[in-house]
């Protein structure tokens, strides 16, 4: 283990070397092209304009000359006929009216503050401003302009929208880039990314060179990685004083930044939405006739599955918030309304989500009013997908003819995305069931009702257990206006908050930003390889710093698995967990099946559960396991697919068994990427040599994986009919249904090694891997935190014999491939 945790190290310092000319392999990109622009990676997404040395008298003309082509194509576009319909739309927004102002602002400061409410024009107008000042001015080929999105959807549906009011492809004059994909031209000025990937770039290129201009948007999201990028921004602003950063914002509290920036400029948009009538529960309920009784919210699914939660785990103490919404409801004085709907009222349950109530009021709504779209804000997937199922299953709101059920969440496909902003056939109503998502970052144009169900998940994490969790919480007064104000785009609107007003009146003014409520221990990751000094120092200097708990932990967990040292010094460059199951693949000639499975790991989750086929979806999933794997599940299905390829019939075989096509491209890529850095750096000759008989061998993959994992462990208590999980921090723990092992009664190991886990209720674990003793003895890390109860002496001995095995190994010249480790067992 030892030994394994140098061999680790000597990984992260060659990759550190490395780094300067590439990024983090394990966040390499594969860009799709568009018809002018070609192939690139993740270094050429982010080519700027050559650097002007001296000599270089060629390059400048060069892009004198690129400049006058962008001036003429935006000239020629201006004054075509859809260029002037557009501008006129462009002229509409309120943004416009403010477009001197904003110039003139970050002409003459370096840092600039700019709020206004969603839809008014920030995100697609600002980073047009500046680029079309620079083209005007003979110098566009000089600027490179980057506005970051926090999530991957707007990066896209954003950069699209821009290039098509510039009456462009994508890949001309704006790009885009997110993980794993992205379209950038050689001419393209204007690059939307998610705020990791400009983290990304920043840890090969720590002065941003070539940029220009620098656009952080929805700051008030107070996202972890934008809170983050902003210390880094700060730092470097002194270093770059030509570059310029423009913060942007969708609600008003934007003094706290101006003062994070020293007193920056802030510049506020005025609103223009129509006016949207609020309704709380109580207002509804005398609108539409609906009785609540504890009965009709006992049958709800959310009350249904809150119970069963409640038996499979003990409920933990209720949050601050719940309890204040008890007290307000206490306190709460409905005397103004009939006895019925006090009574009803008296019965409403806090921790339910109304689905029979939505559902009442939806086809109210179609049957009652006045044409225009519905936006109903859900806590997260799982409510959207069951809320989906139960509207499908009304006369009404299931027939296709009448209405248009769609839903909107961070993983939906483009195909999907794009349904959204279409306007439906006349007499067709609209109903997009939607996570926060709506919110902020997407907005849809034809939307004049807004259903509030008053909650969303939000990631917290627990310090003392050390776990994340996703739990639906009431969400915060702004967040309340944000989901009012999306009712009133189009025309005067109306908003159902499904809740009573004294329970509004509760919440908090602000949500929590991230930082503060979530795990710690990738943003310390990402403070070492930036080489930003000390962790705590550096987040002391955050806009609102985190507990020192947490931050302690996230250290302690680092160093634990290996990826720190004692001294805080990075070990690892590459995600700690693939990176050591990469080496310790390569040392035991099993790299095929353990590429395959660190390339899944580093993509999106290649199983797909469509909302309506959930169950054959997880039934196809089954078929690629007899192992008691999620991890060597993936093997087989890839294997499969790579099969099917040869045959062009990947699609076919991913259509049938519920893969993402997009993912498996990917993993081929990544496997190829992991495989070129696993040679660049001696620890293989190729990928013949790294393969024997023995590569498949399950017992070995499973140690890999667990080497990987640890300290991801639960075990196995088998009780007559099935078995039950049990953490160390957490006591019992569930799997996710489309996990294999979900659905077998015995597990034969007392142990299962896992990728992630989350609290939804109760604690959930995504992906795993059945292990035995041995494995998890000899692969498991570190024995002094009581994981494993084995005497001591033992202990030592394994490690010792184990260790004299690899160092026998490694220090084997004719080391051919042809030696074969043995089985652990
Ligand atoms: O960023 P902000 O919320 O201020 O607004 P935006 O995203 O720049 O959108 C401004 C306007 O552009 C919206 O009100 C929509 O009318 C329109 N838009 C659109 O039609 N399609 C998109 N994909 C994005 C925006
Ligand atoms: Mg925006």
């Amino acid at each position: 283990f030892g030994l394994l945790k140098r061999v680790n190290a000597y990984l992260g310092e060659y990759l550190s070397k490395k780094s300067r000319n590439k990024e983090s392999f394990s966040d390499n990109c594969f860009s799709r092209s568009s018809s002018n622009s070609s192939i690139v990676t993740e270094e050429g997404l982010f080519e700027q304009p050559e650097p002007l040395a001296s000599g270089t008298a060629v390059m400048e003309k060069i892009l004198l000359r690129r400049s006058s082509l962008l001036r003429d194509q935006q000239q020629a576009w201006q004054e075509s006929l859809e260029g002037r319909e557009m501008l006129e739309f462009r002229q509409s927004l309120p943004a416009y009216k403010e477009k001197d102002t904003i110039l003139t602002a970050i002409l003459q400061n370096q840092v600039v503050i700019i709020s206004g409410e969603t839809g008014c024009g920030k995100t697609t107008q600002i980073p047009q401003f500046i680029l079309e000042s620079e083209i005007d001015s003979a110098r566009g080929a000089f600027c490179s302009i980057i506005c970051t999105q926090p999530r991957r959807i707007s990066a896209i549906s954003v950069s699209e929208r821009v290039a098509s009011e510039r009456g462009e492809k994508l890949g001309e004059s704006v790009g885009y880039k997110v993980r794993l994909e992205g379209i950038k031209g050689r001419d393209t000025r204007l690059l939307f990314c998610t705020t990791g990937i400009l983290l990304r770039r920043l840890l090969v290129d720590r002065n941003l060179k070539g940029v220009t201009h620098v656009i952080v948007d929805e700051i008030h999201e107070r996202g972890m990685n934008e809170d983050f990028l902003l210390i880094v921004l700060k730092d470097l602003l002194p270093r770059r004083p030509e570059l310029k950063l423009i913060l942007m914002s969708a609600t008003l509290d934007a003094e706290l930044f101006s003062s994070y920036f020293d007193g920056a400029p802030l510049i506020h948009i005025p609103g223009f939405t129509y006016p949207v009538r609020t309704h709380f529960l109580e207002n509804i309920l005398e609108m539409t006739g609906y009785r609540l009784t504890p009965s009709n919210q006992i049958d709800d699914y959310g009350q249904e599955r809150m119970w069963k939660m409640s038996k499979q785990a003990p409920r933990k103490r209720k949050s601050q918030i719940v309890s204040s919404v008890e007290d307000a409801l206490r306190a709460a004085d409905f005397k103004d309304f009939s006895p019925q709907i006090q009574e009803s009222l008296s019965c409403w349950n806090p921790d339910c989500i109304g689905f029979n109530l939505i559902e009442y009021l939806l086809s109210y709504i179609c049957e009652n009013e006045r044409p225009g779209a519905v936006l109903v804000f859900m806590t997260g997937w799982d409510d959207i997908s069951s809320l989906k199922d139960k509207l499908q299953a009304h006369p009404v709101l299931g027939d296709p003819s009448r209405v248009l059920l769609l839903t909107c969440h961070g993983s939906m496909a483009s195909s999907e995305q794009k349904l959204i902003f279409e306007e439906p056939e006349d007499g067709v109503r609209k109903i997009v069931l939607t996570t926060n998502i709506a919110e902020t970052s997407i907005t849809i144009n034809d939307v004049v009702f807004v259903l509030d169900c008053g909650k969303a998940k939000e990631t917290s994490y627990d310090a003392l257990n050390n776990t994340p969790c996703l739990l639906p919480s009431w969400v915060s007064k702004v967040s309340t206006q944000q989901r009012r104000g999306r009712a009133g785009r189009v025309q005067p609107g109306e908003c159902y908050h499904l809740y009573p007003r004294c329970v509004y009146d509760a919440f908090t003014e602000y949500q929590l930003p991230e930082i503060l409520r979530t795990p710690l221990q990738s943003l310390c990751l990402q403070i070492k390889s930036l080489k930003l000094g000390s962790i705590s120092e550096f987040l002391s200097r955050a806009l609102q710093s985190p507990k020192l708990l947490a931050v302690q932990n996230a250290i302690e967990y680092l160093k634990v698995i290996g990826a720190l040292d004692e001294n805080e010094n990075l070990t690892v460059l590459v995600e700690p967990k693939l990176g050591k199951m990469l080496i310790l693949g390569a040392i035991l000639n099993c790299l095929d099946p353990v590429l395959t499975i660190v390339a899944g790991l580093s993509v999106r989750d290649p199983f797909l559960t469509p909302l309506d086929k959930k169950d054959l979806a997880e039934t196809a999933k089954l078929q690629f396991s007899h192992d008691h794997s999620d991890h060597l599940a993936l093997v087989r299905a890839y294997e499969g697919w790579k099969e099917a390829e040869k045959d062009l019939a990947g699609y076919d075989y991913c259509w049938k068994n519920f893969l993402s096509a997009q993912s498996m491209k990917a993993i081929d890529s990544l496997r190829e990427e992991f495989l070129s850095l696993l040679k660049d750096t001696g620890l293989i000759d190729g990928y013949a040599t790294s393969c024997n008989d023995w590569s498949y061998d399950q017992h070995l993959i499973r140690a890999i994986i667990c080497y990987g994992l640890y300290p991801g462990i639960c075990s196995v208590v088998h009780n007559e009919k099935s078995f039950s999980l049990k953490t160390m921090e957490d006591g019992p723990v569930l799997l996710y249904s489309n996990s294999v092992n979900a659905r077998e009664s015995r597990i034969p190991y007392p142990w299962l090694v896992f990728n992630e886990k989350i609290k939804v209720n109760s604690v959930f674990l995504r992906d795993s891997t059945a292990v035995s003793d041995s494995v998890l003895l000899l692969f498991g890390g570190s024995i002094s935190r009581g994981d494993v109860l084995l005497n001591p002496q033992i202990v030592l001995h394994l490690h010792h014999e184990l260790i004299s095995a690899i160092r026998l190994l490694v220090s084997e010249d004719q080391c051919d491939g042809r030696f074969v480790f043995g089985r652990p067992d």
